[in-house]
């Protein structure tokens, strides 16, 4: 298939936004601007910052694959926001489901049954590999993970958890423990039960191996002596990201996952696939695992289920484990788990993936733009030593040197040692699109209904903000 229509896209003729009570501003109005500054500046407490450090950008509106500062600057949205916003900003079929079900029951608790709760649970279930049938909701991807944890650890009567040095889990005690990446080290000791072991990185082996399934084959020795040595009698789950996100778009090597799979039998272990950013069309497939032939015992979701128009994630859970609860209480639970404001978006994404053939169009962009675009790019960019990837989810790995691999900025680089990635980034910004770095690496990962233009204009400007990079580059 090929993807030439334009699907849900932001027009470049926007002239204004309106504000809360509807009332149209145009573009430019500094007064407005100001006062939605000031209030951020002075009452709201952001996310893993230091608060006098950070500038948060106003935005006055978005649509499509693109969102607006106050001054009227449209950026091309690289990153899907937190690669959450698979549907793209406002878009009008999960608008208007939001607002149909605001209009006849806004909310109702967890402990009922609901249509749209239990419309989306046979959805998920309907395209979740083999026998997972069940899906518990909750509020996102950190409390998915945290009761996904609950239930092996009740299941198997053991509680380790064993996870990637690279990953992010999410930020509640567990999910921050089992991260793998610098977000865990300042919430430490948090949950003592967790152990993490080298994943596959074939661009930075841990192992030394000179080939990607070299490397596959080893990180699983590996994880086989952290498993023994750890005590498998000890071990609840193994919980990984199905292709780590944040910490590099990590695509796993062939056969590592159904290698991981077959550890996680041997020694009784419940395997627990994060796909909280891959899930849901990211890389082309519901569920990544899809791409793989593998089959977890649990599926942990959030982001893409409703491109997070409402707070939604949860856990899809084998015939097995759910069954295990039939006569023994589950003892977790959420006010909002199963929203109805965030079902009904998440329903209305499953009838527009669908109607608009989304993994499809996935697959065609990735594999006929997206790869031959940025592989060409290892050509005359110094500055890139690896690129991978698939669907709409690659990363570009940014160095000083091509031989020894130095990355361009170093590991968890901050202030001064961060400055080349800051401008590399500044440059995409100053020419319209708002990219997704983390590290010394640039990722892309736009909306999934993206349009073909928009994909080769951010390419393009991409392509241009390299030679930043490229000046540092041996
Ligand atoms: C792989 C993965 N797991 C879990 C989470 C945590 O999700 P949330 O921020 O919705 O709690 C994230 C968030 O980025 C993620 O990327």
């Amino acid at each position: 298939m090929t993807t030439t229509e334009p699907l849900s896209t932001g027009g470049t003729d926007r002239t204004g936004y309106p504000d809360r009570t509807g009332t149209f501003h145009p573009f430019g109005d500094a007064a407005e601007e100001q006062r939605v500054r000031a209030d951020d500046r002075a009452h709201v407490f952001h996310s893993w910052s230091a608060q006098a450090q950070i500038a948060p950008l106003p935005v006055a509106a978005g649509e499509g694959s693109t969102f607006w500062d106050y001054d009227g600057n449209a950026y091309l949205d690289f990153s899907s926001q937190l690669v959450n916003l698979n549907l793209g900003h406002q878009h009008p079929d999960l608008v208007r489901a939001i607002q149909e079900q605001a209009g006849r029951l806004t909310t109702i608790q967890p402990s009922m049954a609901n249509d749209v709760r239990g419309e989306l649970a046979r959805r998920i279930a309907e395209v979740a590999p083999g026998e997972l049938n069940s899906v518990f909701f909750t509020n996102g991807g950190a409390d998915a993970n945290e009761n996904a944890v609950r239930m092996a650890r009740r299941v198997t009567g053991r509680r380790k958890v064993l996870s990637m040095y690279r990953s992010y889990h999410g930020n509640t005690s567990t999910a921050i423990a089992l991260t793998g990446d610098p977000r865990r080290w300042a919430n430490e000791p948090s949950d003592g039960s967790v152990a993490h072991f080298f994943g596959p990185y074939p661009y930075r082996s841990a192992f030394h191996a000179a080939s990607v399934e070299e490397e596959g084959q080893r990180a699983l020795e590996h994880l086989e002596q952290v498993i023994e040595l750890e005590g498998p009698q000890t071990i609840a789950a193994v919980l990984i990201e199905t292709i780590v996100g944040t910490n590099g778009v990590l695509v796993p090597p062939p056969g590592y996952l159904k290698g991981v799979r077959a550890l996680c039998d041997r020694y009784g272990i419940v395997y627990i696939a994060d796909e909280v950013m891959v899930g849901f069309g990211r890389i082309g497939e519901w569920f990544a695992v899809d791409a793989y032939d593998v089959v977890p015992d649990l599926i942990t979701f959030a982001k893409g289920v409703n491109s997070g128009y409402v707070p939604l994630g949860g856990v899809v859970i084998s015939d097995a484990i759910a069954h295990f609860f039939d006569d023994v209480s589950f003892q977790g639970g959420l006010t909002y788990s199963g929203h109805p404001l965030a079902c009904a978006a998440g329903v209305a994404t499953f009838e527009v993936f669908e109607r608009d053939g989304i993994l499809e169009r996935v697959r065609d962009l990735g594999s006929r733009i997206i790869e031959p675009t940025i592989t060409g790019w290892l050509g005359s960019h110094p500055s890139l030593g690896e690129v991978r990837g698939r669907g709409l989810f690659w990363a570009l790995e940014l160095v000083r040197d091509r031989e020894t691999h130095q990355p361009l900025v170093p590991f968890n680089a901050a202030g001064a040692d961060a400055a080349p990635m800051n401008e590399v980034a500044a440059a995409c910004k100053a020419a319209g699109v708002w990219p997704f770095t983390h590290f010394n690496r640039m990722h892309i990962a736009p909306p999934l209904v993206i349009t073909e233009d928009e994909l080769r204009r951010g390419l393009d400007v991409i392509d241009d903000a390299l030679g930043v990079a490229d000046r540092y580059a041996a």
